[in-house]
């Protein structure tokens, strides 16, 4: 990202989102002054469930494209929905598309350089939300799926989830800080004695919040003393862990592996169960302490959801909770 990039810590993904899209909500309003249109944003129907609240409290509207197989977005699915529905999406104007890098359920990463195409061809913001899966970027078998994020105006990584840091720590990085400081700065003749004097950056201006701890320190402190490499072994981890599972399910015969997994996500059905078998197995697995394995539900299909995070995840633990599953 260029010298102008710049952001600050926020509470959770969730606002990371909201910060993120109402500057693009403005930058748009800026360049179109007058527009009488209701404001849209593009999204995927795995995107999470933050950018339709964040919608909710904009009072826009949310143009969700229907993912194939694959589950991913691209620039072909977008340009086909807004093809086959061009009357309906004629009276919105489109002023951003999220594209999501590492979704929540199953942790697909979008076709983030053809959506970076799509959006400057169409003078939109690009948001990326890396909540979960920005982390991946630590990795080089995988940073290559992330390719087109260099081009995002916006981009959310959260450190509490596959970063380690204590909750709440999520961060929001805009391209041109500027553009945040314009929108989320607030002006208050109280406060404007600590800026009269101030040099440098004010992370209050960069985000929808005001006071705040400082909840990036525990990430910085670790970083500091582990450094990136740690960091980068933690990430391939469970990377390794991830792929070692799917390995197993694919060989298991009560087992079925919905996809092949991106990142550290690994989603799959156990044969023959419904969801009260999954919801009661994975109540009983927590309550014994061995994991904590929630069924989600992909296209209305329960399925068991793998999230690895932690570098202490072995082979065998897996392999304790795969059997249980018999
Ligand atoms: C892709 C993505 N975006 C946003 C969020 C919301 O993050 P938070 O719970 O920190 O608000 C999540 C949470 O899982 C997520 O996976």
């Amino acid at each position: 990202m260029p010298e102008s990039a710049g952001g600050c810590f926020v509470a959770g993904g969730t606002n990371g989102n909201l910060s993120s899209l109402v500057v693009a909500r403005e930058e748009f309003r800026k360049k179109n002054p007058g527009t009488l249109k209701r404001l849209a944003i593009l999204c995927s129907d795995q995107t999470h469930s933050s950018v339709k609240s964040t919608a909710l409290v904009m009072d826009c509207e949310v143009i969700v494209v229907a993912t194939a197989d694959s589950y991913q977005l691209t620039p072909e699915l977008i340009e086909n929905e807004l093809r086959e529905h061009s009357k309906t999406y004629e009276s919105l104007d489109i002023f951003a598309v999220v594209a999501t890098a590492g979704t929540t359920n199953l942790g697909v990463i979008d076709d983030i350089n053809g959506i970076s195409d799509f959006a400057k061809k169409n003078k939109i913001w690009l948001h990326v939300d890396g909540a979960y899966g920005g982390a991946g970027l630590l990795s080089d078998n995988v940073k290559d799926l992330f390719n087109g994020v260099e081009n995002a105006d916006s981009f959310i990584v959260d450190p509490h989830k596959w970063l380690f840091a204590p909750l709440d720590c999520a961060a929001v990085i805009y391209r041109d800080k500027s553009l945040a400081a314009e929108v989320h700065a607030q002006k208050a003749s109280y406060l404007d004695i600590l800026h009269d004097d101030e040099e440098g950056d004010n992370p209050s201006d960069y985000a929808f919040h005001l006071s705040r701890r400082a909840r990036g320190l525990p990430l910085w402190f670790s970083l500091s003393v582990y450094g990136v490499e740690a960091y980068r072994n933690a990430v391939e981890s469970s990377l390794n862990i991830a792929s070692y599972a799917s390995g197993v399910i694919k060989e298991s015969s009560h087992l079925s592996l919905l996809i092949e997994p991106t990142l550290s996500i690994v989603a799959f059905e156990r044969i023959g169960w419904d969801w009260s078998d999954y919801k009661s197995w994975s109540k009983k697995q927590l309550k014994k302490q061995i994991c904590f394995v929630v069924p989600s539900s992909v296209r209305g299909k329960p399925v068991l959801r793998f999230a690895f995070v932690n570098p202490g995840t072995t082979e065998a633990i897996v392999d304790e909770i795969l059997l249980s599953l018999k």
